[in-house]
């Protein structure tokens, strides 16, 4: 059938034939059709991510149910061709694929590994937008990789699933365009069985509403998110929901194994927020939160408005980290996972800035010990400027990152720093990040040649002298 469905987009009634040559830029276009790439171009991560196209909304519906570990799914997305396009394709992980349409249309689709391949019955123009709608269902598998990322994406617990799916794990719950490089908005509705909460990015848009014993629980997260950001973390919580000091809503969910530590995520998720936003500039999402559950990993992520710890309870330095996130990393995104240390780096800082902040210590003192590790500490052969797929969360891209920042904030003084920070995530709010823009803004900012410094402190194989 895909086969002959194309066949068939080949010559429409419609269109003048091949030997006349295009009379319009339509025309043109569609004839110029071609598949798009299977990877977004991070090199990195080649099968990642998808050429051709830009999402700009996924709608996911997805019916989960903890008893059988069965999810259908039914995931819309809205996205504008980047050229004129053939055939494209989505990254999809598990699951059975019943049936997928472009604008309406039933079209052809083929799977090989992680890629969905999809044939609209007519090629797409450049620079259309259109709609494309998958329905599956199968039992999830989160990504397993032993020696590097562990296990994430969507992981099944025993009352529901824990879902965090950094670096790109997002493509075992729904079909995405699977990388940080495109970001979009999103709208679930997730059902499960009445007395399971689902927690997604975001807001709810309407009370949870029940029928026939299962609660379809509805979140929009209305600021454009990357994919492995994204959650439908399910489960037995005990809910608390109010507004910070400075008014930003926040809801904390806790497992009931974790009841104790509700009040605290809560109120000290408030208060960090509040404060980054004096430090980071304006919060840039409508609520914060967090959400505490019982999956025994030590695991944590900043999902967007809901950062996600898994087996432990918490302190402040953690939720500070997760919550710098909602700047480093979330709303200024990485366009390549080399530059982790974007997120990472800058996220470690906050956790020095946050003791600073309590009188617990000083950024200073933590550069200074880690400064004093041995020239033989693998932190120091361990370029943070350039993650390695391989070893993509080293604690060079933590730690060394964050001492890149601390020798930045040195070297131009205390009032440039902080106004760089604010600066940096007020240009690029909502948007994309390179580390060669950061040294740019800081050079701009300081009037000063920071390329030695930089060198030395994300590039070279060294402690930096
Ligand atoms: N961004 C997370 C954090 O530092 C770490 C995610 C690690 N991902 C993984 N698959 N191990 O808070
Ligand atoms: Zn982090």
């Amino acid at each position: 059938l895909a086969a002959l469905v194309s066949a068939l987009a080949c010559a429409p009634a419609d269109q003048p034939p091949p030997s006349a040559g295009p009379s319009t830029a339509e025309a043109r276009t569609v004839s110029d059709a071609r598949a798009g790439a299977p990877g977004i171009g991070d090199a990195d991560f080649p099968r990642d991510g998808n050429g051709g196209y830009d999402v700009a909304h996924y709608a996911i519906a997805v019916d989960y149910t903890p008893a059988t570990k069965r999810l259908e799914g039914v995931t819309t997305i809205e996205a504008a061709a980047t050229q004129a396009l053939s055939s494209f394709n989505l990254d999809l992980s598990g699951f059975e694929v019943s049936k997928v349409t472009v604008d309406g249309a039933p079209a052809g689709f083929s799977r090989q590994g992680q890629e969905l391949t999809v044939r609209p019955a007519r090629a797409i123009g450049d620079d259309a937008r259109f709609t494309v709608e998958v329905a599956y269902a199968g039992v999830p598998a989160p990504v397993q990789d032993a020696d590097n990322l562990g296990v994430y994406g969507f992981i099944p617990t025993a009352d529901g699933a824990f879902v965090a799916a950094e670096p790109d794990g997002a493509k075992t719950w729904f079909p995405a365009n699977d990388h940080p490089a495109d970001k979009a908005t999103f709208d679930f509705a997730i059902t499960v069985p009445a007395g399971v909460t689902a927690l997604a990015n975001g807001e709810l848009t309407g009370r949870p509403a029940t029928a026939n014993g299962r609660t379809t629980w509805r979140w929009r997260e209305r600021r454009q998110m990357v994919t492995y950001l994204a959650t439908a973390t399910l489960g037995r919580f005990e809910l608390r929901e109010g507004r910070s000091g400075a008014g930003t809503p926040v809801i904390a969910a806790v497992d009931p194994a974790f009841k104790k530590s509700l009040d605290h995520v809560y109120e000290t998720s408030g208060e960090v927020t509040d404060y980054w936003a004096t430090v980071f500039g304006p919060y840039p999402f409508d609520s914060t939160g967090g959400v505490v559950d019982d999956y025994a990993a030590g695991y944590a992520l900043e999902n967007q408005t809901k950062p996600m710890y898994g087996g432990f309870d918490p302190d402040e330095t953690i939720i500070a980290h997760e919550l710098a996130h909602q700047w480093f990393g979330n709303s200024l995104s990485i366009r390549r996972w080399q530059d982790l240390w974007l997120n990472e780096g800058f996220a470690t800082y906050a956790e020095w800035l946050w003791a600073e902040h309590k009188g617990k210590g000083t950024a200073e003192a933590s550069f200074a010990q880690n400064l004093a590790r041995p020239a033989d500490d693998p932190m120091w052969a361990y370029p943070p400027g350039r993650a390695k797929p391989n070893d993509l969360f080293n604690q060079s891209v933590y730690t060394r990152g964050a001492m890149t920042l601390h020798a930045l904030r040195k070297a131009v003084g205390d009032k440039t720093f902080f106004a760089l920070l604010r600066t940096w995530t007020a240009e690029h709010r909502y948007g994309h990040v390179t580390t060669d823009q950061f040294v740019a803004l800081a050079e701009r900012m300081s009037g000063k040649d920071l390329g030695p410094l930089f060198d030395a402190w994300l590039f070279q194989p060294r402690r930096p002298s």
